[in-house]
This record gives structure tokens, C-alpha cells and sequence, in this order.
């Protein structure tokens, strides 16, 4: 059986990386890039696919600026930083809405490198996300959509408190045929959910 982390000696440790998650910044967009380009070309869950999407370094520096002017939406990243170097493994958006009656409610998505997956930094990314929305004269509720058949997603989701509020037939494609998407929701504040 291989070692584990916690098994590993002292030397060994220091080598592992370690996990930094934190708000994007413009220096980001090229990494960023990159893991756009890893992410869109491994996930079929995602409603982006690489054919929507074209590399602009420059495109990029714009969405992390637009973000970070934005009072009610957010763009975390996961960097992980090991011997060979940063590289960012994970992402998670929240846009709030763009109406003064809409601007309490954050759309989430997220998506963490294959590689990664299954480390609990997708869960870390939403609670770093959740606790972001909480933050007063942020949001209060939290909304996303998920393909029905994401089960890891969704388990995810539910165990971080979100309910399904209905589902959207035929909203996405996957592999060409026509799926349900789930829309799943999430009060932030205790004042909210006791009305
Ligand atoms: C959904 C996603 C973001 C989760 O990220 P992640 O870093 O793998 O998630 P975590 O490691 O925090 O695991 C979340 C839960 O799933 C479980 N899990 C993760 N990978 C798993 C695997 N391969 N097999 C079984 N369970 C797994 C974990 O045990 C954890 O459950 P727990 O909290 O009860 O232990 C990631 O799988 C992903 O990017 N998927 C592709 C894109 C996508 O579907 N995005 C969501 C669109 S709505």
C-alpha cells in the first residue's frame, strides 16, 4: 500500500505543496488561461465547452478586473503552490445579479483540474465562497445550475447546504442529447430563511 501524507517524514512534508485560496488578481490571467484550457477540454458537465471559448491573455486580465470591481461578484482561485511553482487547480464564480431587485442573489460555478479532483478543494473553494456571500452588503441567497447526472457535484452542493428548487428539462446538451439541469439554491442569512 503507498504511504500516505500524514505517514511521510518531516523532509518529505516540507516538499508537499500547499494550497492557497485567495481572490484573482490580474497577474492571475495567464495561469488562468491555462487552467480554463485544462478544465474546458476535461469536464463535459461544464455549459462552457473549449469551443466557446478562445485563449486572450489580455481577454482575461479584463474578466479578473471586471470581477474585482464589482461589489457583489467574485472570482476565488485554488493556486497550489509546489517545487514547480504556483499553478491554479481551481476556480470558483459568484456574479451577483445586475439589478438593484436581483443584486442579493450570486449565480455559482466552479470546477477544480482533474488532476485534483477528489482533495477537497472543490469544497473548499465553496465554503470560501459561501463565507464571501455572507459577508454583510454581499448576498443573501446563492443560486447555481447543475446537470442532474453530476453526482459528485451535486452531493457536493447538498452537503454544503443548497436545495433543489426544480429542475430545467433539456436545459444543456451532453454528448449531443438533450439533459435536465438542476437549479439549486441557498439562503445565506438565518433571517432570511426564518420569513
Ligand atoms: C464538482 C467538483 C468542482 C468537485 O471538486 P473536488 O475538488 O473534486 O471536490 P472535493 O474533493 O471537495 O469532494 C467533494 C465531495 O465529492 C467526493 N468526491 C470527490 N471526488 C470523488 C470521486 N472521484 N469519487 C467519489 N467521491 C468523490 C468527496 O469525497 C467529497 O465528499 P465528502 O465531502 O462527503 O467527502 C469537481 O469534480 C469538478 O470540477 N467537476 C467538473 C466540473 C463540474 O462538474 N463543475 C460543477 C458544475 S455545476
Amino acid at each position: 500500500m503507498g504511504r500516505t501524507r500524514r505517514d511521510a517524514p518531516a523532509e518529505d512534508r516540507a516538499d508537499e505543496e500547499r494550497l492557497e485560496l485567495r481572490e484573482a488578481r490580474t497577474s492571475d490571467a495567464a495561469a488562468l488561461c491555462s487552467y480554463r484550457r485544462a478544465v474546458l477540454n476535461e469536464s463535459e458537465f461544464l455549459l462552457q465547452g473549449p469551443e466557446d471559448w478562445q485563449e486572450d491573455v489580455a481577454a482575461e486580465r479584463g474578466i479578473i478586473e471586471a470581477f474585482a470591481h464589482h461589489p457583489r461578484s467574485v472570482l476565488l482561485v485554488a493556486v497550489e503552490h509546489s517545487r514547480a511553482g504556483a499553478m491554479i487547480v481551481g476556480m470558483c464564480t459568484v456574479v451577483g445579479g445586475p439589478y438593484l431587485r436581483n443584486a442579493h442573489v450570486g449565480t455559482l460555478g466552479m470546477a477544480v483540474r482533474r488532476s485534483h479532483q477528489g482533495r477537497g478543494i472543490g469544497r473548499q473553494l465553496l465554503d470560501a465562497a459561501l463565507q464571501w456571500g455572507s459577508r454583510p452588503g454581499h448576498l443573501l441567497k446563492m443560486n447555481l445550475q447543475v446537470h442532474v447526472e453530476n453526482t459528485l457535484a451535486c452531493g457536493l452542493y447538498r452537503a454544503a447546504g443548497f436545495e433543489i428548487e426544480g429542475t430545467l428539462r433539456g436545459e444543456a446538451t451532453l454528448a449531443g442529447r438533450p439533459v435536465d439541469l438542476y437549479a439549486m439554491g441557498r439562503f445565506l442569512s438565518v433571517d432570511v430563511e426564518s420569513r
